[in-house]
């Protein structure tokens, strides 16, 4: 029987902790290692107004103003991967939100033991990858 592929992109991004704690390399390398095409690389530091744009899901929640003075605390690494079913492996990878509860072997399970301070961002949707792709990297920064 064989497994239907699907091709996906999503988009992943190192946080400002994980790119502090020199954490950059590792991280991409375990999406190459992985399998994963990498077709968009940058590094920026976000303006509030984009860190807005890009966690308007949360606007309104408790924690949205403090996840905003996080997220431009410092420069991110963005990337968009590509590969079989990239949106829901990439989150697989990436472990819980939580660093105290994602599971050794996912990254934030290794590296981070906070819910904030979680190093890593992976899109949770199609939606979601194409919307925070599109903010993040026009066409012609894409391979
Ligand atoms: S929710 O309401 O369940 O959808 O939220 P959750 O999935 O737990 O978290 C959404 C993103 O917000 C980050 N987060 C925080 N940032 C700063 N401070 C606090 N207190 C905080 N709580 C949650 C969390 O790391 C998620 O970031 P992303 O980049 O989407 O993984």
């Amino acid at each position: 029987m064989s497994v239907e592929m699907v091709v996906e992109r999503t988009l992943v991004m190192v946080k400002p902790d994980g790119v502090r704690r020199g954490l950059v390399g590792e991280i991409i390398s375990r999406f190459e290692k992985k399998g994963f095409r990498i077709v968009g690389l940058k590094m920026l530091r976000m303006s509030r107004e984009l860190a807005e744009k890009f966690y308007s899901v949360h606007r309104g929640k408790p924690f949205f103003n403090s996840l905003i003075d996080f997220i431009t605390s410092g420069p991110v690494v963005a990337m968009v991967i590509e590969g079989d079913s990239a949106i829901s492996v990439a989150r697989l990878m990436i472990g819980s939100t939580d660093g105290r509860e994602a599971l050794p072997g996912t990254i934030r399970g290794d590296y981070a033991l906070s819910k904030s301070e979680n190093v890593v961002h992976a899109s949770d949707s199609p939606e979601s990858a194409a919307y925070e792709i599109g903010l993040l990297f026009s066409e012609d920064e894409l391979a």
